[in-house]
């Protein structure tokens, strides 16, 4: 009888749809929904394992969750986090609240020698390739931006026809690899590049520079793993290992970046151009701002990567100590374009945990005009964050090229999940606006984000931080900046 139920239950667990963990392991997968069932219980009689060292924590996870599940409520009872707490942050609301509208805000990406713009969400996928990511998990998060309106960002790993099938709107990213616009030994190849990046599918075309969670590091393919899908995909051999060089070779100075950029843009038709950076030294970010002026070239679109961002797989000395955080590496590039002169024509995204409204908020506050997410939308397609990305066996079907895992992931189900994460998450974004008694997300300043400084004190980030007027390191720059703005240097990264 026990065991006819056992079967039952297995039957079931194999074919039903929502939950790809008893997909891929049927009856001992209910062990870990009788977990989460039962977990605020036990936190109240036991101390919780630590979750320090995770990259999310359990409340950021489950509200992620919840939004993409369509369940998210509103919670009784009030905040459980410690309002007292150095480092708290909290946004300031107004008595002239007002009534959040229902358009889903857009921002314009498109300087001036730009002449297809693209109008592109608050929040959008983040890059993340095909082969980090199995192929329903990519198929599902394209179909899930196709159905909201908003961008995917294919990561460095080229354009697969799992991006394809849907036709959610692309940004095509470009990483020192070439994957997809690639010579045979590894160059940029301009006609290739050309004949993909006109397919009115890709609106934008990012080049990578570096990554929070692994800055200045290459990546490396291994050949077991370069199926026949993914070498099609990234113009490369089956069956042999690639390599993403840690440094591009189509430029070695700002001032061949800016080139570059100019370069793609008019093999592209015009489209939207730009770059993803992880920020490491101030100079160096100046240095591309001055090419930028000597050339009057500019990339229409900037995204800065916080170290705190995350990866397929990293050495963990990367994940940890290299790379600016998120909050100082986009104040950076914020004032930095500003003091130049150059903040008009070019819009800035931020990548780094952005996985609910008041991330949103906080984030355009700080100098970002739309934000990326990688990993809340990779709980959005069932990931348990089991922590498994680099070794083939991701239990929820998400980061595996392991067929029977991968076919664990509903592509209709989880395509409604990234969906509704995206729309809710907005939605709560404008309604914290609204509350703030704006009428647009571009009304935000930095004085109307408070942060904890010590038991007694708050300041609000105008008063914690500097911030430059239009064009002051070009006329006067403060002393503050003087030194990286004299050093930094046009010929030479
Ligand atoms: C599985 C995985 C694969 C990634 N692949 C890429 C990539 O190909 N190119 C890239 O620029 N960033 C890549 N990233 C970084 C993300 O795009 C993003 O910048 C970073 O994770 C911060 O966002 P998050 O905190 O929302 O995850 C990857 C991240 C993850 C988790």
């Amino acid at each position: 009888m026990v065991l006819l139920g056992l079967a039952l239950l297995g039957t079931w667990d194999l074919t039903q749809v929502r939950h790809s963990i008893l997909r891929n392991y049927p009856v001992l997968g209910h062990a870990r929904f009788l977990m989460e069932r039962i977990r605020p219980e036990i936190q109240q009689y036991f101390i919780e394992s630590s979750t320090d060292g995770m990259p999310f924590d359990r409340e950021t996870r489950d509200l992620v969750y919840e939004r993409a599940k369509g369940t998210k409520d509103d919670e009784p009872f009030g905040t459980e986090r410690d309002v007292h707490a150095p480092g708290y942050e909290f946004m300031a609301h107004s008595l002239r609240a007002r009534q959040a509208t229902d358009r889903a805000p857009t921002v314009r990406l498109g300087g001036p020698h730009c002449t297809q713009p693209y109008d592109i969400a608050l929040l959008n996928i983040s890059a993340m390739s095909f082969g980090a990511l199995s192929p329903n998990a990519v198929e599902a998060l394209n179909a899930g931006a196709a159905r909201g309106g908003f961008a995917h960002d294919t990561g460095e790993g080229g354009i697969s026809p799992y991006h394809r099938k849907h036709r959610g709107d692309l940004i095509w990213e470009i990483g020192s690899g070439y994957f997809g616009c690639r010579t045979e030994d590894g160059h940029f190849d301009a006609d290739l590049f050309a004949a993909k990046a006109v397919d009115p599918q890709v609106k934008a075309i990012s080049i990578k520079l570096s990554q929070g969670a692994k800055p200045g590091l290459g990546g490396v393919l291994p050949g077991p793993k370069v199926s026949a899908e993914i070498a099609e995909t990234r113009g490369v051999p089956v069956g042999r290992t690639v390599i993403s060089p840690p440094a591009h070779s189509a430029f070695e100075t700002p001032i061949e970046l800016v080139d570059f950029i100019a370069t793609l843009r008019s093999l592209s038709g015009g489209k939207p151009v730009g770059f993803k950076l992880c920020i490491g030294s101030r100079s160096e970010f100046l240095g591309i701002c001055k090419a930028m002026i000597e050339r009057d070239i500019t990339p229409d679109f900037i995204i800065v990567d916080g170290s705190e961002g995350g990866t397929g797989a990293a050495p963990v000395e990367f994940e940890d100590h290299m790379g600016m955080p998120l909050t100082e590496g986009l104040m950076l590039v914020h004032n930095a374009l500003v003091g130049t002169g150059l903040r008009e024509r070019i819009r800035i995204g931020a990548s780094g945990k952005v996985a609910s409204g008041s991330d949103i908020v906080k984030r355009v506050i700080q100098g970002a005009d739309f934000t990326l997410a990688a990993r809340a939308m990779m709980f959005a397609v069932g990931c348990i964050q089991a922590q498994a990305c680099h070794t083939n066996r991701c239990p929820a079907g998400v980061a595996t090229q392991d067929p029977a895992r991968s076919r664990a992931l509903v592509v209709p189900d989880k395509a409604t999940r990234v969906h509704n994460f995206q729309r809710s998450t907005v939605s709560s974004a404008a309604q914290m606006v609204a509350s703030m008694g704006l009428d647009s997300f571009a009304e935000l300043d930095p004085s109307m984000l408070n942060r904890r400084v010590n038991s007694h004190t708050t300041r609000t980030y105008a008063e914690l931080y500097e911030w430059l007027q239009d064009g002051e390191l070009l006329d006067d720059p403060p002393s503050s900046w003087a030194g990286d703005w004299i050093d930094a240097r046009t010929d030479r990264f």
